[in-house]
């Protein structure tokens, strides 16, 4: 018989529906919340009535190009945290009504988790044990995988998330949410090595990023003091040479992993891995240091429900189910 998985994600500004057949994903279906680009970051409760208009579109999509019926699931997934607590609501409520009136099982799935084990979902797929640096808006970890649902963290933000950084320094140059994305694409044209921003040092594998904001801002206030059309004039440069130095803080701890740790297969996971001087800079490394490394395509970098009917595949495996009580973790523990 085959194993037959509905998966949902719905813990921040995207709503998104997969099915996942034996452990293989067969689609990936994400409606993306335009609303918050004019607020400037993302909404809560924008985000949870965004999620209600959409997720009933979504699973059907995600069902019909699957070829699924109601009858054919043996599990619905959600995403049980971390994330917003109504988004988190809207996706849970959803998989419950659906688990309940089918008789069957419900998966809570942790997100962070599921962004590692996107990488499981097309080869090539690393060895255990691997190292992954997994960076998104809302969390920043080197987290030690040693199974599919054996993970510990080693190292991680005490402050901000590199994803935040990204869109905070972006939103002071004047640029729409998420601007991390735009960043990156500006970035392409400037010249890296052009400015050059103060270094925050952190004991061991842990980082911080709430300092960078504040020296971002002051370094440009004082170059519009001189020109005040300094950011429109050197946008691409400005870009380029902050992306340089919130990738060169992310690797340099990378690096202090791999050697405290024995372990060179080193993969990236989370929204910021769609950072294309970060995919760079790790393929750098891997020739440099002979790592083996593993970045996930695209699609499955940013918040997806792909990675989540992975991820609750293993956990169907190991018999991990949740009863129909189970409620959202905005605060999901590792
Ligand atoms: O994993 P994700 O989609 O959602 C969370 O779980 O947070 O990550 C979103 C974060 C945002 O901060 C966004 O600006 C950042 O990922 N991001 C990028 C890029 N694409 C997404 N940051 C830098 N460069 C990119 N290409
Ligand atoms: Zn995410």
């Amino acid at each position: 018989m085959k194993n037959v998985i509905l998966a949902i994600e719905s813990s921040c500004d995207e709503t998104s529906a997969s099915i996942c057949i034996d452990g293989k994903v067969m689609n990936n279906i994400i409606a993306t919340q335009e609303i918050h680009s004019k607020y400037g970051g993302v909404v809560p409760e924008l985000a949870s009535r965004a999620h209600q208009q959409a997720i009933g579109p979504v699973v059907k999509e995600a069902m019909a190009t699957a070829g699924v019926t109601m009858s054919d699931l043996n599990a619905i997934a959600f995403t049980q945290g971390p994330g917003l607590l109504g988004a988190l609501l809207v996706g849970g409520a959803f998989a419950k009504s659906m688990a309940l009136a089918l008789h069957i099982p419900l998966i809570g799935v942790h997100h962070m988790k599921a962004h590692i084990l996107a990488h499981f979902i097309e080869e090539p797929k690393p060895k255990f044990p691997f190292l992954c640096l997994t960076v998104s808006g809302g969390h920043t970890q080197i987290v030690r995988v040693d199974d599919y649902l054996d993970m510990t963290v080693i190292g991680q933000t005490t402050d901000d998330a590199v994803g935040e950084a990204f869109d905070k320094c972006a939103k002071l140059m004047g640029l729409p949410y998420p601007g991390g994305p735009l960043i990156d694409k500006f970035a392409k044209d400037g010249n890296k090595d052009r400015f050059i921003f103060n270094e925050t040092s952190m004991p061991g594998l842990d980082y911080s990023f709430s300092g960078i904001k504040t020296g971002f801002m002051n370094f440009l206030n004082k170059e519009k003091m001189k020109n005040p059309y300094f950011i429109e004039e050197n946008k691409a440069d400005i870009c380029a040479s902050i992306q340089r130095h919130l990738i060169d803080m992310l690797m340099e701890k990378v690096e202090l992993a791999v050697k405290q740790e024995g372990v060179n297969q080193v993969a990236i996971a989370g929204g910021v891995s769609a950072n294309s001087g970060l995919r760079m800079k790790l393929e750098e490394l891997a020739i440099d240091k002979g790592w083996e490394t593993f970045i996930p395509s695209f699609q499955y970098c940013t918040d997806n429900a792909g990675m989540i009917g992975m991820t609750a595949h293993f956990q169907w495996l190991a018999g991990d189910t949740a009863p129909l009580t189970t409620s959202p973790m905005p605060r999901m523990k590792f």
